[in-house]
């Protein structure tokens, strides 16, 4: 027969585990991998914001270090954005700056993006993971 110590070890590791379990089912992805996800698989930030490699592919040495934007408007287009500012650890921008630009698509000047960056609208949630992700400056 167990004792009750062995009793309270037993129930103490069930509630972990099930404290563990709902912290899980709560927050499916830290902040981070979920910038990441977003950044590369979802905006494709790197798309615009990481220089060519002269080949088409990108210059995984400059990952999100900021480019010249690579192709033209077959319009013609009066705001056009010839560069794509380095993200790569932000240290140009405030937290609220790029919760604006990416929420609201309104720049540090208070004017809306010009293209081709897109006016996204995220959440808060998403905007704050991809600032972590950003800062995090995780090399690729
Ligand atoms: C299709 C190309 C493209 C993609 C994709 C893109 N950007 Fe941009 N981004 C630009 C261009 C061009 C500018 C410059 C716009 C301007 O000068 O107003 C810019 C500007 C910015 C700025 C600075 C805004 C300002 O006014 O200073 C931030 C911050 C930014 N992008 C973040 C991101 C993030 C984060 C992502 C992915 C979630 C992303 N961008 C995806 C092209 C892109």
């Amino acid at each position: 027969m167990m004792n009750s110590r062995t009793n309270r070890v037993l129930a103490g590791l069930v509630l972990l585990i099930v404290v563990t379990g709902l912290a899980a089912a709560s927050f499916p992805q830290a902040p981070v991998a979920r910038g990441e996800y977003l950044v590369e698989q979802v905006a494709k930030c790197g798309e615009c914001h990481t220089p060519r490699d002269g080949q088409g592919g990108w210059d995984e040495k400059q990952w999100l270090m900021g480019a010249p934007i690579w192709f033209r408007p077959v319009q013609p287009v009066t705001d056009w954005g010839y560069l794509a500012p380095r993200l790569a650890g932000l240290p140009n921008f405030t937290d609220e700056q790029i919760r604006a630009v990416l929420e609201k698509g309104t720049g540090p000047n208070g004017l809306p993006i010009r293209p081709p960056m897109h006016i996204y609208n995220m959440t808060p949630e998403d905007a704050g993971a991809i600032i972590a992700y950003l800062r995090a400056g995780k090399a690729r």
